[in-house]
């Protein structure tokens, strides 16, 4: 019988197991058989798989992680990764491919579909940098445990009259600051899709001193600049006591938000019903609410915007 493969690759999002549940338990629905692979990519070339039954996603759509585990494969960009992959899958009886994952994980699927592979993705990654969609499984729970941190670093320093540099993740894409700024109330967010202006950040700095704000928020794109040396330099400017917080992986963990696990649940349930018939090369997302399925290569050309609106938003109601 040929089955659905099913794997989780790139850096995890919460939110991925209940996709991986999800798409188990809407197969069984159907009659159809799900393969489950370990460790990304890396686990086809090691033929690392295990069929998966109902139980087997019993308990898991609360977790975060992903139970099938995850990987960053090296292999599969070699030159002649994706032929090998395919032979693996052919081998392993796999008919459609799901993939859960983000920017490279859609790439490693492409390279796959290119070698004549059917493969159906579903975007999961804190970062929300896929152009086509909009809020990728994982990046409502980032800013989730974002505002969790704010809060606290809030306190302690209208405690000691402080600033806070908090360095949140996302790469090359500055959603989870603006975002996280919007609701977090921060005073400056520094993203990599805009110019950074010290004197700006700083001015905001000395107006809300002299209006006996206690403390100041900047939200900070990771790989922008360093957050030491301008946490110095701030203070320097401004006499106001800056430290820094860098959030790293605890935005990767965590309990999924209910809206990741809704999203999850509709991107995993929906994949299944493109595993019948002949081969797809399909990108799955969500967009306002809407279930979108596009092809997987015009997809990953979809450029992701910035939203300015937000970014004047941010500036406008943290004066
Ligand atoms: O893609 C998600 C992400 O968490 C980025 O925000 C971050 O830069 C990167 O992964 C870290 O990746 P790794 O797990 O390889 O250290």
């Amino acid at each position: 019988m040929m089955a659905i493969g099913l794997l989780t690759s790139g850096g995890d999002a919460p939110g991925m197991n209940a996709a991986i549940r999800a798409v188990v338990r809407s197969a069984v629905y159907e009659n159809k058989e799900v393969v489950g692979i370990r460790n990304g990519f890396a686990g086809i070339f090691d033929e690392d798989a295990y069929v998966m039954d109902l139980s087997s996603v019993a308990d898991i759509i609360h977790r975060g992680g992903t139970i099938l585990g995850t990987s960053r494969s090296e292999k599969m960009r070699e030159d002649a990764g994706p032929a090998e992959a395919k032979k693996h899958l052919d081998a392993m009886s796999i008919e459609h491919l799901v993939v859960i994952g983000g920017d490279g994980s859609m790439r490693g699927a492409l390279a796959l579909s290119d070698e004549g592979q059917s493969v159906i993705t579903i975007p999961a990654t804190i970062d929300n940098d896929l152009g086509y969609q909009h809020g990728s499984i994982g990046f409502y729970t980032a800013i989730e445990t974002i505002l969790d941190a704010i809060g606290k670093i809030r306190d302690t320093s209208s405690a000691h009259k402080r600033a806070n540099i908090v360095e949140v993740m996302g790469r090359h894409c500055g959603d989870l600051a603006l975002y996280a700024g919007i609701a977090g109330g921060a005073e400056s967010v520094i993203l990599p899709e805009v110019d950074f202006d010290f004197d700006e950040v700083k001015k905001k700095m000395l107006a809300g001193k002299l209006r006996g704000k206690r403390h100041h928020i900047i939200l900070l794109t990771e790989d922008k600049l360093s957050a030491y040396a301008l946490a110095r330099d701030l203070e320097e400017a401004t006499a106001i006591e800056t430290r820094v917080t860098i959030l790293g992986y605890v935005q990767r963990g965590g309990i999924p938000t209910g809206t990741d696990r809704i999203n999850a649940s509709r991107l995993g349930s929906e994949a299944v019903n493109y595993c019948f018939g002949e081969k797809k090369s399909l990108a799955l997302g969500l967009k306002g609410g809407k279930m979108l399925a596009l092809d997987l290569k015009e997809a990953l050309a979809v450029e992701k915007t910035f939203d300015r609106d937000l970014y004047h938003l941010v500036d406008k109601i943290s004066i």
